[in-house]
Order: C-alpha cells, then sequence, then structure tokens
C-alpha cells in the first residue's frame, strides 16, 4: 500500500445514495478496519467440501453465542458457502492467523462448486464433532456453528448469523490464567483492511475502563 501517493479528498461530506455501490464498497472496507476474517467450511448436501474467507464477519452475542457472516451475490445467485449453508444449516469458522494468510487467499478463488478449496489450499480437512461440516484441520480456533438465521441484507448480501455450539481449541493456543480468554500473542490473528491487503498483529495496549460512581 503506497500511502505517499494518496489524494486529499474533494469534499468532506460524502452523500451515499449518491456514490455508485463500488464507492460505498471502498470507502466501507477502508473505513471499518481491520476486519476480522471468518474462514468459513461446509459441506454440500452431497458432501463436497467448501472453504472461502468472508471479512463482513462479525462477534454478534454470547448467549446465544452468535457469529455472523455477510455473503454477496455473485453472477446474481449464491455463492457455495451460502448454498452450502442453506442446504446443510451448518458451517465452521476458522480463525485465520498469521501461518495461514496465504492459504486462507488460496481459497478465495471463484472455483466452481465441485473445487475443493482444501484441496487448493494443501490444507487438512477434519470433520466437525457437533455439525455437518469440515474444519480446517491444522487451525489452531475453530467455531462449530449451526445456522441460527438467514438475514437477507437488500437486493446483494445475506447474513448468516451461526450459532457456535462448540469451539475447538489448539493445545498450542495460551489462556490468560483464571479465565477463558485466548492469549492474543499466541493466537496471531490476522485482520483484513481494504482489497489484499492485511494487517497484523502488532504491539498490544491494554487500557482500565473508566470506574463511575
Ligand atoms: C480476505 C477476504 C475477505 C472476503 N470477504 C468477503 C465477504 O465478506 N463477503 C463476500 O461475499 N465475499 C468475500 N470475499 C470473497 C469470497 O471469499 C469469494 O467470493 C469466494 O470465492 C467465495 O467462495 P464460495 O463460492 O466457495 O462461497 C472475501 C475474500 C477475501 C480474500
Amino acid at each position: 500500500m503506497d500511502s505517499s501517493r494518496a489524494e486529499t479528498w474533494e469534499t468532506s461530506l460524502i452523500e451515499t445514495d449518491e456514490i455508485s455501490a463500488g464507492d460505498r464498497y471502498q470507502l466501507l472496507t477502508s473505513l471499518v478496519v481491520p476486519r476480522p476474517i471468518g474462514w468459513l467450511s461446509s459441506f454440500a448436501s452431497d458432501g463436497s467440501a467448501n472453504l472461502a474467507p468472508f471479512s463482513y464477519f462479525a462477534a454478534l452475542a454470547d448467549t446465544p453465542m452468535l457469529v455472523g457472516a455477510s455473503i454477496g451475490r455473485r453472477r446474481g445467485g449464491p455463492k457455495d458457502t451460502l448454498r452450502n449453508i442453506r442446504e446443510t444449516k451448518a458451517f465452521c469458522v476458522n480463525v485465520v492467523t498469521e501461518g495461514q494468510l496465504e492459504a486462507m487467499n488460496a481459497t478465495a478463488g471463484d472455483y466452481p462448486p465441485e473445487v475443493d478449496e482444501f484441496e487448493v489450499a494443501g490444507l487438512p480437512r477434519a470433520r466437525a464433532a457437533r455439525v455437518f461440516a469440515p474444519y480446517v484441520g491444522n487451525c489452531p480456533a475453530v467455531l462449530e456453528c449451526r445456522l441460527y438465521r438467514e438475514v437477507e441484507l437488500g437486493p446483494s448480501n445475506s447474513l448468516v448469523i451461526g450459532e457456535v455450539v462448540a469451539v475447538r481449541i489448539d493445545p498450542s493456543l495460551r489462556r490468560v490464567p483464571g479465565s477463558c480468554h485466548v492469549a492474543t500473542e499466541s493466537l496471531r490473528p490476522v485482520g483484513r483492511l481494504f482489497s489484499v491487503h492485511y494487517s497484523l498483529l502488532g504491539p498490544i495496549k491494554a487500557l482500565a475502563r473508566p470506574r463511575v460512581g
């Protein structure tokens, strides 16, 4: 990313209904940063496996434990991930870490449904314990999800909300003593910036909350 060549803005207020969908996408994905990447693995009803990254992705609630990914249309139809989740009502979220950044990227190609992205990226495929979905066998943290709800977001996206029914944690991940927090330094998560740019874990700053009353 060469920010030395950056231009200045012609206006300080951009009305979002006066710009193109592409411009809205570019503003949103460069301002809401860094975004976590949900690397979603699923089976089609015939058992063929699929894996693809989604950075319109967020943690939504803890009880029930919910995560959501917003999946865009491709050529007017659902992407393989969405079609699979509609068929099986299940998926896994593989947390993308520094060691798997290149493999994650390899799974983002516009492959036909019969292509198994685990094979494309040379990743081991394992079967989830609690839902009908595969997961990345060497991924240190995996959320096994059952479809909780699908919400249509306008003409171009569907939000799939998954209830996390099981969490897989590799023993290489450290736990903060006395809690269920996973030590971020041991996870080394990757964030998505815009386009082909990613952020890696930098210095971590701790800040106590203000005490009121
Ligand atoms: C880091 C990254 C994040 C992405 N985030 C999204 C996203 O949030 N929503 C989306 O529809 N596509 C997203 N994509 C594109 C999909 O991964 C891509 O369309 C993929 O081919 C979909 O695969 P599928 O057809 O197997 O579901 C992203 C791609 C990358 C590399």
